[in-house]
């Protein structure tokens, strides 16, 4: 049946980080209001339609800095949802990113008391100057300050670790493991830090060799301190995992909510990716002017902002969410959806990868090796599918695998 889960992006932060390319305004651009939370509530009302009312296994607020929010806003959205018939209850997991000094105990006392119960809080580093150099508002103290709020209250938190920064050494991501360690977070996601070429914060950085150093010095140590990687820069205590990141990569359905966020639907045929604009302007524009009621994506999105998968792109997609994971691609789920021919497709592919140790066998697939890790862009590269590559119709897989009693026509 596969989980659910819906993304809301708040796009205001109190400033904008120099590295920083997410779809965001500081709030001299755009004042926190209630506008934005307006749209993204008539968004919910007109295209309720688009997935069929369910229990939400997750909801998450992505930004941006979705703590900049009042509570009472992220109430608002947590009962529209329930409104339209996409329920919560005690086993949704509803997550909250937050930047340190943004929440005090009234604050987050009234986000809990409205159901968020995970915080992800954007730690970065606990080194002053390079928290500094990154434009960033908070230093190390605050976010200090924020994990004890957030332990007094008992909350489930991560941390996010960003590394590889102008000037930064390894040394200095020893001390920030540590520090992070002390802190006993349920998740952590360290961030390679990425940047155009022409970047004015690319110079000074790291060599790539360094880079990789220090990610597998992260990596050593998180898992020494019983840290279960999950995904490939994704790590948390044994079920700690982030259900909202899982459903990303194990080809579950999500809604999307807000600009510029996506949405993914596994029906019709190979499935269809959706997603908003990234202005605030357009986007508010856009939902204004959106029709109510219709459960086809076309109704709702124009040409650019949607697109029907075909076989090869599906194939490509599955492949690649399933490998970040370490559980990694099922051959049964692979074989269940796309067919035997491209099982043997992708098997042929998986052969070098295999023999050069970038990827491990499993009993019922494979997952990439620690080095395959590292070096995941070239695992990719080899699992990516053209048109043509795996060329039978989907129509063909149901009548095939219902003659089979497979219940996989259903997909
Ligand atoms: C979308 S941000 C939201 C969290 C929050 N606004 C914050 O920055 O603290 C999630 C994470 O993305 C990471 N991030 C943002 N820009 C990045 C970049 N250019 N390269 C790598 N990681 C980045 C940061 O570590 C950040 O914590
Ligand atoms: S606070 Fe987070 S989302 Fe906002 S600009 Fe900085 S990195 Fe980007």
């Amino acid at each position: 049946m596969g989980m659910f889960g819906v993304y809301i992006h708040i796009p205001f932060c109190l400033q904008r980080c120099r590295y920083c390319d997410f779809a965001t305004y500081s709030v001299d651009q755009v004042a926190v209001n209630s506008t934005y939370v307006d749209g993204l509530i008539s968004e919910i009302q007109k295209q309720r339609n688009l997935f069929s009312p369910q229990k939400l296994d997750t909801i998450y607020f992505g930004g941006g800095t979705p703590s900049l929010l009042h509570p009472s806003e992220i109430q608002r959205l947590i009962v529209a949802l329930n409104n339209q018939g996409f329920t919560t209850n005690a086993a949704t997991e509803i997550t909250i990113e937050m930047n340190p000094a943004t929440l005090d105990e009234n604050k987050t006392t009234s986000l809990l008391q409205s159901g968020i119960n995970r915080i992800s809080v954007g730690a970065q580093t606990f080194h002053d100057h390079h928290l500094k150099n990154c434009g960033r508002k908070h230093n190390a103290q605050q976010t200090l300050d924020t994990v004890a709020l957030l332990k007094k209250l008992n909350v489930r938190f991560s941390l996010d670790l960003l590394f590889a920064l102008p000037h930064q050494s390894l040394q200095e991501i020893e001390e920030d493991v540590d520090t992070f360690l002390k802190l006993n977070p349920d998740h952590i996601s360290p961030y390679c830090l990425t940047l155009t070429e022409k970047h004015p914060m690319n110079t000074n950085r790291p060599s790539d060799g360094i880079q990789t150093e220090m990610f597998s010095l992260i990596w050593g140590r998180l898992e020494a301190a019983g840290y279960q990687r999950y995904e490939i820069s994704n790590f948390a205590k044994p079920g700690q995992e982030s259900r909202h990141n899982l459903l990303y990569w194990q080809d579950d359905n999500y809604w999307g909510l807000g600009l510029s966020a996506h949405s993914y639907k596994k029906s019709p045929d190979w499935g269809t990716r959706f997603w908003n604009p990234s202005d605030y302007k357009t986007y508010l524009k856009t939902v204004e002017e959106r029709p109510e009621g219709p459960q086809v994506v076309d109704a709702f999105f124009s040409d650019d902002l949607y697109e029907k998968l075909e076989a090869h792109q599906a194939l490509t997609d599955f492949c690649h969410t399933s490998l970040r994971l370490r559980r990694g691609l099922s051959k049964s789920s692979l074989r269940q959806k796309f067919g035997e021919e491209a099982l043997r497709t992708v098997s042929q592919r998986a052969l070098p990868m295999r023999e050069d140790g970038r990827l491990l066998e499993l009993e019922d697939g494979w997952t990439l090796s620690d080095h395959g890790v590292l070096v995941s862009n070239t695992v990719f590269e080899g699992f990516l599918f053209l048109k043509g590559d795996i060329d039978k119709p989907k129509s063909h897989l149901i009548i095939k695998d219902s003659a089979k009693g497979n219940a996989s026509g259903a997909i």
